[in-house]
């Protein structure tokens, strides 16, 4: 699949989104309440516009999907599908682990994923039948054999607060078993430490199409595996996701569903 245009022009929207993230980190503005528990800065919205309109300027009929403006439905075999600024709270209160995250999907199947973390350097990109990628060095999934000697990644929904006893349910469930479980507050970045082989396996549920279309292609093409909290094949728009090594996939499911 060619896609080397995509590519280019996906890698140079997320290196102009990360100037902007650069110069906003410590800077804020303005940082308001999008509803009860979600915020939204100037940095979520000057992004995005500069996503938009470097993308729509070489592919003026595709369509988007939007964290901060939503639908622009246009050719509907081409869906750009991005988040400006995951981890917007980290952002908003000075934690380093955020990042901009742009996928393609075409004729609904997720090909292409970009995301980029400018505060850390890290830029992870793949593209179907390409591999991955972290700052142009190809990565791979974790060999780790056993749930009791993985590092987890999980997130919890903005919902939390109002519907804590499943999410808490399922954190209980796991946090007994692994060598350690981390939550650091942006999906797009940890969907790449699993394919980076940091963490072992990441889960959450509630998670929007934004949050985590460009980091399945670029778990995918590191060797991992991406499921439902069922076992079903996941796609950007299911409830929950787990996603792993390939090895531990099994004994997460079991651990989730026990
Ligand atoms: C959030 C992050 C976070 C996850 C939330 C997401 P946002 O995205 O990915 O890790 O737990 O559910 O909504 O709002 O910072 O773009
Ligand atoms: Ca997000
Ligand atoms: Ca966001």
């Amino acid at each position: 699949m060619e896609l080397s245009l995509e590519l280019r022009v996906a890698r140079e929207a997320a290196f102009e989104a990360g100037k902007i993230l650069t110069r906003l980190f410590g800077q804020l503005k303005e940082v308001r309440m999008k509803d009860e528990m979600e915020l939204i800065t100037e940095a979520d919205i000057q992004t995005e516009q500069k996503i938009l309109d470097i993308i729509r300027r070489q592919f003026p009929e595709d369509s988007f999907l939007t964290e901060e403006t939503g639908a622009h439905r246009r050719r509907p075999e081409r869906v750009w599908i991005i988040d400006p600024l995951d981890g917007t709270t980290n952002f908003a209160h000075g934690f380093p682990f955020f990042a901009t995250s742009i996928g393609l999907e075409l004729d609904g199947e997720m090909v292409l994923g970009i995301v980029y973390n400018p505060h850390m350097a890290e830029h992870f990109e793949a593209a179907k039948g390409m591999g991955a990628f972290l700052n142009g060095n190809p990565i791979t999934v974790s060999q780790t054999k056993t749930l009791q000697e993985s590092l987890l990644g999980f997130g919890f929904p903005y919902t939390i607060q109002k519907k804590p006893e499943e999410a808490m349910h399922h954190l209980a469930k796991m946090i007994v078993h692994p060598q350690g479980v981390r939550r650091p507050g942006t999906a797009a970045v940890d969907l790449c430490y699993v394919a980076a082989g940091i963490f072992d396996g990441f889960w959450e549920e509630g998670l929007m199409p934004w949050d985590t279309a460009a980091g399945t292609v670029i778990v995918r093409e590191a060797g991992g595996m991406l499921s439902t909290y069922q076992g079903a094949p996941y796609t950007p728009r299911s409830q929950t996701i787990l996603a792993s090594n390939g090895i531990i996939h099994e004994a997460m499911l079991e651990v989730l569903n026990g």
